[in-house]
């Protein structure tokens, strides 16, 4: 197998290579006068298996052309097989017709990445399941939730409790609490008056007790930042935030750190500052 790395993904790209113990392969990129993207693999590929490692978070256009590019050009230059490794998959989130007329940007993704050649897909704690649904091709979604919860041994917490900052990422509190033996819960809204709505933990009280927030994404960090106010008011101890993808718009990190957070951090899905644990490992295996 050939490991061929994405410019958004390089450093996660060598690591899936070491694990694998195979060949990486750092493809030529330029740019055009006009901007148009110039995609040049300098390696035989022909008869190989291929896995094109690349996040599509920003710039996400540029990112997913670079990516079909490299798709098609490894099943152009004859690859027996090409594995589209997408650790984040942007635009992922806009996976029904909310409005009418809508483009579901999730399915024209799926659509893009089988027509440029892709023989699998695998992606990391995507955002939504229905994003996956329609896949023609062999298509998984990894998560790294063992990991974050492997990952906070580290830190002697305090009678920990894993929270979801909502419903829908209770099953991801559930899986680091699993790593940790810990307690589990989501923060839920209840409306008090018409005006007033109150955000509390589901079943637990954390006085006194560490709080690990875990969520798939932290893009505007407004979602955290929320929850970690409530969970100071309701007085926790400690504040520890995961994520897998750190999307991170704008000055996010600082306003959730200003919030109080004690440790920020993400895997390498999306290749930041505070990107502390590898999935490298999670895709070594899916690609054996
Ligand atoms: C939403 O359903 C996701 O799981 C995240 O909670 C959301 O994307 C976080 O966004 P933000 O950081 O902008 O609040």
């Amino acid at each position: 197998m050939l490991v061929v790395a994405g410019s958004a993904s390089r450093n996660l790209s060598e690591r899936v290579a070491a694990e694998l113990g195979c060949e990486l392969v750092r493809p030529e990129l330029k740019r055009f006068p006009d901007g148009e993207l110039y995609v040049r693999v300098p390696q035989e590929l022909k008869g190989e298996a291929v896995a094109v490692v690349q996040s599509t978070c920003q710039p996400q256009n540029d990112n997913f052309m670079e990516l079909f590019f490299l798709l098609h050009v490894a099943k152009d230059l004859g690859a027996e097989r090409v594995s589209a490794v997408v650790p984040y998959l942007g635009y992922a989130r806009q996976d029904k017709r909310f409005e009418p007329g809508e483009v579901v940007s999730a399915q024209t993704v799926r659509v893009l990445l089988e027509g440029a050649g892709a023989d699998e897909f695998v992606t990391v704690d995507v955002h939504s399941d229905k994003a996956m649904e329609s896949f023609k091709i062999p298509a998984r979604n990894l998560t790294a939730m063992p990991l974050v919860g492997k990952y906070l041994r580290r830190f002697e917490l305090r009678d920990p409790v894993v929270l979801a900052p909502d419903q829908g990422a209770l099953h991801h509190a559930e899986c680091v609490a699993g790593e940790l033996q810990a307690d589990f819960d989501y923060l839920v809204k209840h409306r008090e008056t018409p005006t007033k709505v109150k955000m509390e933990p589901k079943r637990l009280n954390v006085r006194g007790r560490d709080a690990v927030l875990v969520d798939d994404i932290i893009s505007t960090g407004g979602t955290i930042v929320e929850a970690s106010k409530i969970l100071r008011k309701q007085g926790a101890g400690k504040i520890y935030v995961a994520c897998t993808h750190a999307v991170l718009v704008g000055d996010a990190l600082e306003k959730i750190r200003r919030a109080g957070a004690e440790e920020v951090f993400a895997t390498d899905t999306i290749e930041r500052e505070i990107s502390r644990i590898t999935v490298a490992p999670l895709i070594a295996d899916a690609l054996r």
